[in-house]
């Protein structure tokens, strides 16, 4: 390897378009998924104070939200509901009839082109905000299996395209793929949140979805942010059970993480870019502290970068936007 003055690496940064042909690495909105917070009624759009530019919608705010995304070519939504009633075990999670359910139908019918992924999880139809049923004061976690295969299920059946469960029980992989089997969704991959941190970070989506603990917090379930090792081994323990896909949450502050994951799997990994990851940086940009549209593309280059194929991100249609207009340019 030649060196200085031999080598220059300078050249190539000289031009834009000398820039762009030796570009490692490339976002595509093919790749990009759009959470939606879906709750019950018509005409309804609350904003998320915790998250400038999220809504809580009703189903027929949600399809023009998604049918924008379609339109900027953004790959798929990934849906949570906030039910009308919680209770001790989250029933509504498996109700025919609930937000999400009514949602993913309508989106099939009515968007066919954008991938539905369901997320799976308790925590918003329980009445504790914990991601499981209650036993002595601890989250069970064998009893729970059975709720959110039934919720799994119920998603299915209303047509979701993908199953992703994000509740971090042990055995829930294997406890919807078995169900989903045994109920006729055998081609429903299951993308699973293998590697799920507790955190800090989702704290404004606790407040998009009303998901707030109760009691005592995450952390008896959720990893240890300080494990990565461990990572490895819920993601082969996912696999094994049957995950088809596999995820890294959040993403930022974990590349390390991803990068890891991607060495160990050829499976499509996904990186979730938490509503904490997206409320710093709109904080920081209203602020004018911070030029919030280049920090959004670097968050989810970077993210890409340490080996996601797919980023769930509240910036989807943003981003989006920005790959059309660089597309043009
Ligand atoms: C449900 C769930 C959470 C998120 C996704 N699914 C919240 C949590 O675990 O408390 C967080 C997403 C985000 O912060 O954007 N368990």
């Amino acid at each position: 390897m030649p060196s200085f003055p031999q080598f220059r690496p300078r050249r190539l940064r000289r031009t834009a378009a000398l820039r762009r042909l030796v570009r490692e690495t490339w976002l595509n909105p093919a790749q990009l998924v759009l959470p939606l917070f879906v709750r019950s009624g018509t005409g309804v759009r609350e904003p998320v104070g915790s998250m400038p530019g999220v809504d809580q919608t009703s189903v027929d705010e949600l399809l023009r939200d998604a049918r924008e995304a379609a339109s900027l070519g953004v790959g798929g939504v990934l849906l949570f509901g906030i039910p009308d009633r919680k209770d001790a075990t989250g029933s509504e999670a498996w109700n025919d009839d609930a937000p999400v359910q009514q949602a993913v139908r309508a989106l099939k019918r009515d968007v066919p082109g954008l991938v539905v992924i369901t997320d799976v999880c308790l925590c918003e139809y329980t009445d504790h905000g914990h991601c499981g049923v209650i036993k002595d004061g601890d989250v069970d976690n064998d009893a729970t299996l059975e709720l959110l295969a039934r919720e799994a299920v119920s998603h299915a059946r209303a047509g979701a395209d993908i199953v992703a469960p994000s509740d971090m029980m042990d055995g829930r992989v294997l406890a919807i793929r078995s169900s989903l089997d045994m109920h006729g969704f055998k081609n429903t991959p299951i993308l699973s949140y293998a590697a799920k941190f507790a955190g800090p970070f989702y704290g404004p989506f606790r407040e998009a979805a009303e998901s707030t603990p109760q009691f005592g917090d995450r952390r008896a379930y959720q990893m240890d942010s300080a494990n990565a090792r461990e990572a490895l081994r819920e993601v082969r323990l996912d696999i094994d059970e049957g995950a088809d896909m596999v995820m890294v949450k959040p993403a930022g502050p974990f590349l390390d993480v991803i990068a890891r994951v991607r060495d160990e799997t050829t499976l499509p990994l996904a990186a979730y870019q938490v509503s904490g990851e997206y409320s710093m940086i709109q904080a920081a940009a209203e602020r004018g502290w911070i030029d919030g549209e280049r920090a959004m593309m670097d968050s989810l280059l970077a993210i890409r970068r340490a080996g996601a194929d797919i980023i769930i991100t509240y910036f989807a249609r943003q981003a989006a936007r920005v790959l059309r207009q660089e597309q043009q340019a």
